[in-house]
């Protein structure tokens, strides 16, 4: 039988909020634990043992579910469903005792996110969404902002952590910042989506995100009116994400094709 959105979404929820308990009480004294792409691409320890927790949460309620987790991979299931789990998605902002950083589930069902929740606790905020039933912040429906032109836009965006991509994002960035109101980096892809689904930030763009930090917000935003897709009609990758209502989401499509902000060097 195909599992019920809203059963999938409370799991979520329980799980995220939960995992955004053991982090937050985690937070103080934290340290890194290893480095991934680049040294400044850092893994807590609490990343693993977040993520830990929340994979027994997930086989506990459902045995048999596929997951994919940023820190233990891809486990598979054979259920049709697969959760997809970024533990602490602004790891560099929890590693300075920074707020913006977010715990974020998506429940897939045959391949379609259904259901996603992304817990900022530190933030007080709890996001949630469900495919075709509406996106909402601590349970009030939200909405994203009207268009307005690029010019007038505010902008989020974030970089990755290897060099060679940094520098072609900043050209690119270079070419964004003089035809938008302004830019923010706020440090966590899943976070920056949601502000975009609550209407404090017109648009938002970024090379390099992995699904998991894109899985439940992507959905929020696109259930909170915004459209959320690469160039060329092509869905959210990892080459590139952008966001926004469909007429500003248009306009900057067309700015950051020709500067080549899908790609590196
Ligand atoms: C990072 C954050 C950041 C984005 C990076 C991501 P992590 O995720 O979402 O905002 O700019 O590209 O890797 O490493 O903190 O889970």
């Amino acid at each position: 039988p195909t599992p019920d959105r809203a059963g999938l979404l409370s799991l979520a929820v329980e799980a995220a909020r939960e995992g955004g308990r053991a982090a937050a009480e985690g937070q103080s004294g934290i340290g890194v634990l290893d480095t991934k792409s680049s040294p400044t691409d850092v893994v807590t320890e609490m990343d693993r043992a977040v993520e830990e927790l929340i994979r027994k949460r997930l086989h506990a309620a459902r045995p048999g579910d596929a997951v994919l987790g940023e820190e233990g991979g891809d486990e598979g299931g054979d259920t049709g469903v697969r959760w997809i789990v970024d533990p602490i998605d602004g790891t560099v902002n929890y590693l300075y005792g920074r707020g913006e950083w977010a715990v974020s589930i998506a429940a897939e069902v045959d391949g379609e996110v259904v259901a996603g929740a992304v817990a900022a606790p530190a933030r007080g905020d709890l996001y949630t969404g469900v495919l075709g039933g509406g996106a909402y912040c601590n349970g009030e429906a939200i909405r994203a902002a009207p268009a307005v032109p690029l010019e007038l836009a505010l902008v989020g965006t974030g970089f990755g952590y290897e060099s060679g991509r940094r520098a072609r994002q900043a050209r690119v960035l270079g070419s964004v910042l003089p035809r938008v109101r302004d830019i923010r980096r706020g440090g966590s892809a899943a976070v920056d989506l949601c502000e975009l689904a609550h209407g404090r930030s017109d648009a938002y763009y970024e090379r390099g995100l992995n699904p998991w930090d894109w899985g439940a917000a992507a959905l929020i935003a696109q259930e909170a009116g915004a459209r959320v897709g690469g160039l060329h009609g092509a869905p959210p990758t990892p080459d590139l994400v952008i966001a926004a209502v469909p007429e500003l989401f248009a306009e900057l499509h067309d700015l950051l094709a020709p500067l080549g902000a899908d790609t590196d060097g």
